[in-house]
C-alpha cells in the first residue's frame, strides 16, 4: 500500500446496462429516487465500457476531470455530489475505527480521467457506464467498500445498476433520505449463457431531450406515467424477475418489449410531447414483429431508451437469421465489412419465405451499425500500471 506521501493511482472499468423495466421519473430532484424500480441486463464490457483513472495526491490544489481526453468543469452539480457522497463514506469508515489502512487524508485532492469506448450521449447509456465507473474507481481509491448505489445514483439514476453484472434490479425505496434506493444483482453474468444483445445503431448523434429534463416533464404533465409506476411496474417487476430466474425467453421477450412501448407511450403522453423514436426505429419494430410471426414465436424482442437506436435481445441460436434479416432490410451503404461490430456473426441464408414475411421495401444506410455482445460482469479493477490514463502526476498521459 502507498504511503501517506505518494500519489494514489487506481483504473477500473464499467459496464452499460440496459433496462428491461425502464426507470422513467424521480420522487426527489436532488438524491435522485425514482417513482418506480426497474430492472436492467448488463452488457459485455469486451464490447461497451467506461474506464475511469482516479489519482489522489498531497499535492493536487484542486478536484479536476478530464473526459474524452476534455478538461470538464468540476463543479457540476452531480459530480460534485458524487464526490461529497464518497467522501462522506470514507469519513464514517474511518470514524468507524474500520480506517486506519486508509492510506491518504480525505483532504487530499482528486484528478480523474474517463474515457467510453462508445459514442457519449447516443442513447446507449454512457452515463449510467461513466457515473457507475467514478463511484467504484472513487471508492477503491478512498478506501470505501460496500454498496455503492447512493454514490452512483447521485450521478445518474440508472448507474447504480451498473455496479452489478449480470441481470440488476434499482429497487425504488420508500424512505425520503433514499437510504433504501439500492442495486441488487437478480441473477449473475453466466446464469442465461444463450442470451446474445446486438445493439442496432440508427444514429450516433446527441439525443434532443436529454432523459433527466424528458423524465421530469413526463413526471409532471403525464398522468399515464403515473398509473404506470403505481399500478403496472410492480407486477412487471416480479414477472421479470420470473423470467429471467427461470430463462424463459418468450415471457421475457414479451415483457421486454411492452415496457419499451409503455415507456414511449408515457413520452408521447407528455406535454409537449416527446418522441425518441424515428422511422427506422419504428421499421425495426415491425420487422421484429414480422421476424416473430413468421416462426409463430418471439425469437427476438426490441427495447429502445431516449434515443432511436434499438437492443436488440434474441437467443444464441437465433443471431444469425436475425442479423441477415437486418442486413437484407437496411442493406449497408459502403461499410459492408465492418457493418457488423463486436461478437462475431456467420453469415446466414434468408430464406424465400422469411423475405417474404417480412414485407417490407429495403431502407439502404438507415442502420449504420450492428454491435453484437452479450450479458457482462460488473465494474473491474485493472492492475497493470499502462493502463492508467492519468499519469503520478495526475495528469492525463499523451494518447499513445
Ligand atoms: C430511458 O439514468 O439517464 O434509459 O437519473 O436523470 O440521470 P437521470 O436519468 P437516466 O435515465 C435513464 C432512462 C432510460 C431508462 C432506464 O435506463 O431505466
Amino acid at each position: 500500500m502507498a504511503s501517506d506521501k505518494s500519489p494514489v493511482v487506481v483504473t477500473c472499468t464499467a459496464p452499460v446496462n440496459i433496462a428491461v423495466i425502464k426507470y422513467w421519473g424521480k420522487r426527489d430532484e436532488e438524491l435522485i429516487l425514482p417513482i418506480n424500480s426497474s430492472l436492467s441486463v448488463t452488457l459485455h464490457q469486451d464490447q461497451l465500457k467506461t474506464t475511469t483513472t482516479a489519482v489522489i495526491s498531497k499535492d493536487f490544489t484542486e478536484d479536476r476531470i478530464w473526459l474524452n481526453g476534455r478538461e470538464e468543469d468540476v463543479g457540476q452539480p452531480r459530480l460534485q455530489a458524487c464526490l461529497r457522497e464518497i467522501r462522506r463514506l470514507a469519513r464514517k469508515r474511518r470514524s468507524a475505527g474500520d480506517g486506519d489502512s486508509l492510506p491518504l487524508s480525505l483532504g487530499y485532492k482528486v484528478h480523474v480521467a474517463s474515457v467510453n469506448n462508445f459514442p457519449t450521449a447516443a442513447g446507449l447509456a454512457s452515463s449510467a457506464a461513466g457515473y457507475a465507473c467514478l463511484a467504484y474507481t472513487l471508492a477503491r481509491v478512498y478506501g470505501v467498500e460496500g454498496d455503492l448505489s447512493e454514490v452512483a445514483r447521485r450521478g445518474s439514476g440508472s448507474a447504480c445498476r451498473s455496479l452489478y453484472g449480470g441481470f440488476v434490479e434499482w429497487q425504488m425505496g420508500e424512505r425520503a433520505d433514499g437510504k433504501d434506493s439500492v442495486a441488487r444483482q437478480v441473477a449473475p453474468e453466466l446464469h442465461w449463457p444463450q442470451l446474445r444483445v446486438l445493439v442496432l445503431v440508427v444514429s450516433a448523434e446527441r439525443k434532443l431531450t436529454g432523459s433527466t429534463l424528458g423524465m421530469q416533464a413526463s413526471v409532471d404533465t403525464s398522468a399515464l406515467l403515473k398509473f404506470r409506476a403505481e399500478s403496472v411496474v410492480p407486477a412487471r417487476m416480479q414477472e421479470m424477475t420470473r423470467c429471467i430466474q427461470a430463462r424463459d425467453f418468450q415471457g421475457f421477450a414479451r415483457l421486454t418489449m411492452q415496457d419499451s412501448n409503455q415507456f414511449h407511450a408515457t413520452c408521447l403522453d407528455t406535454f409537449p410531447p416527446i418522441s425518441y423514436l424515428n422511422d427506422t426505429s419504428r421499421r425495426i419494430i415491425r420487422l421484429v414483429h414480422s421476424f416473430n410471426a413468421h416462426h409463430g414465436q418471439a425469437k427476438v424482442a426490441y427495447t429502445f431508451d431516449a434515443g432511436p437506436n434499438a437492443v436488440i435481445f434474441t437467443l444464441e441460436d437465433t443471431v444469425a437469421e436475425f442479423v441477415a434479416a437486418v442486413r437484407h432490410s437496411f442493406p449497408p451503404k459502403e461499410n459492408g465489412d465492418t457493418f457488423l461490430k463486436g461478437l462475431p456473426v456467420p453469415p446466414a441464408p434468408l430464406s424465400d419465405e422469411l423475405k417474404a414475411a417480412l414485407a417490407m421495401e429495403p431502407t439502404p444506410g438507415a442502420v449504420q451499425y450492428i454491435l453484437a455482445t452479450q450479458v457482462g460482469p460488473g465494474p473491474q479493477v485493472l492492475e497493470e500500471p499502462h493502463v492508467h490514463l492519468l499519469g503520478p502526476d495526475g495528469l492525463p498521459k499523451p494518447a499513445a
